[in-house]
């Protein structure tokens, strides 16, 4: 890249972070829930939202000129084709995400002392900046789950469908607040759904998600000591985050029934860097992974494979578990992929 044309790109992230705050703040004071209600002039939407106008027009000044509303003859619009990326109960809607995404400066401070000092930052770290940023992790994917679960996942893997609705005995690891298996349960009421996950907050939200439904149950649990037979066992975006993932996959081959399906939902790259470069979610999931994935695992003496460990380790270590054949799919995100591995 020019010299000029770095300068371009360093100002373009550095647009992109201020954006991102500013997004937060957009959400929080609920200037976007009410610019929806259609055009206004800056004192309009602040009488409409409840705030100061002065820091509403600065605000409009940023979103107009960063491409979020667009602005005439005195009155600023919040089109309805950006409107869904940043309102409603959508898969499309990616607030969460960048939430999540400002909650992490949160814990930069402790990141930084581990670059220095080892050790990693833990998971209950996160929770108050989380919490503080109005963020909620499961939010996105419980929207994806919703529209994408049924068809687009378990469609992936040929004859799933068809197991599942005949009635078959599923287990979700790492199974967070429930939202899999609430839209399985209900798709699929001829099969049972167990919930496993080691954070006891998780699992009481995850019962209360699911209480209509019979044919679901929860339970705490650490996936590295997991016992049982199961016909179907899922993980989604749970494997690549585990402290032990080799003992974890060895626990998931040895619960499998001997013709039994481990249908795992992860990140779709390459353990080459090389081969990342030019991806368009690379840089995004190089992040995340370090202010997530990598450090949380390394707080408790973990594996610290991260969110960017590959398909190619992933294949390695599902042929170490004892899983002989092993396909990778498409998803409906391209940032995930399917591994539907048996025995
Ligand atoms: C990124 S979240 C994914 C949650 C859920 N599958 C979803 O898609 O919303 C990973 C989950 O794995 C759980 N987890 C991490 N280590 C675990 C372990 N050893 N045993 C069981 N659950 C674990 C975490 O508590 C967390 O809820």
């Amino acid at each position: 890249m020019e010299e000029t044309d770095f300068a371009a790109h360093l100002t373009a992230v550095m647009t992109g972070s201020a954006l991102t705050m500013l997004i937060g703040v957009g959400h929080r004071t609920g200037l976007f829930a009410a610019a929806a209600g259609g055009p206004a002039t800056s004192a309009g939407l602040a009488a409409r939202a409840g705030l100061e106008e002065r820091y509403v027009r600065e605000w409009l000044g940023a979103m107009v000129t960063g491409g979020i509303f667009t602005y005439d003859d005195g009155e600023y619009a919040f089109p309805p084709s950006h409107a869904k990326f940043l309102l409603g109960e959508t898969a499309s809607n990616l607030m969460p995400s960048l939430l999540t995404l400002s909650a992490f400066t949160g814990i930069l401070p402790e990141l930084e002392r581990a670059f220095a000092e080892g050790g990693g930052v833990p998971r209950s770290a996160y929770g108050p900046h989380l919490e503080a940023l109005g963020a909620k992790t499961g939010d996105s994917w419980k929207h994806i789950y919703r529209e994408h679960l049924v068809d687009g996942f378990f469609g992936a893997v040929p004859g799933l469908t068809e197991r599942l609705a005949a009635g078959v005995r599923v287990l979700d690891l790492g199974c967070g607040t429930g939202n899999a298996i609430a839209v399985a349960a209900e798709a699929f009421p001829a099969s049972r759904f167990t919930g496993v996950d080691i954070n006891p907050g998780v699992v009481g939200q995850a019962r209360e998600n699911t209480a209509h439904l019979p044919n679901a149950e929860f339970a705490v649990g650490d996936a590295a000591e997991l016992a049982g037979e199961f016909d179907v066992i899922t993980a989604f975006d749970a494997v690549h985050d585990q402290d032990r993932p080799d003992v974890v996959l060895r626990r998931i081959r040895g619960a499998l029934a001997p013709d039994g399906l481990f249908f795992m939902v992860d990140t779709n790259f390459s353990a080459d860097v090389a081969r990342n470069v030019g991806h368009p979610l690379a840089a995004l999931c190089y992040s995340i992974s370090l202010m997530y994935c990598t450090t949380t695992s390394l707080a408790e003496g973990g594996a610290a494979l991260g969110a960017m460990w590959g398909t190619e380790k992933a294949r390695e270590l599902l042929a170490d578990a004892g899983f002989r054949h092993v396909e990778v799919l498409g998803s409906p995100r391209p940032q995930n992929c399917v591994y539907a591995c048996r025995p």
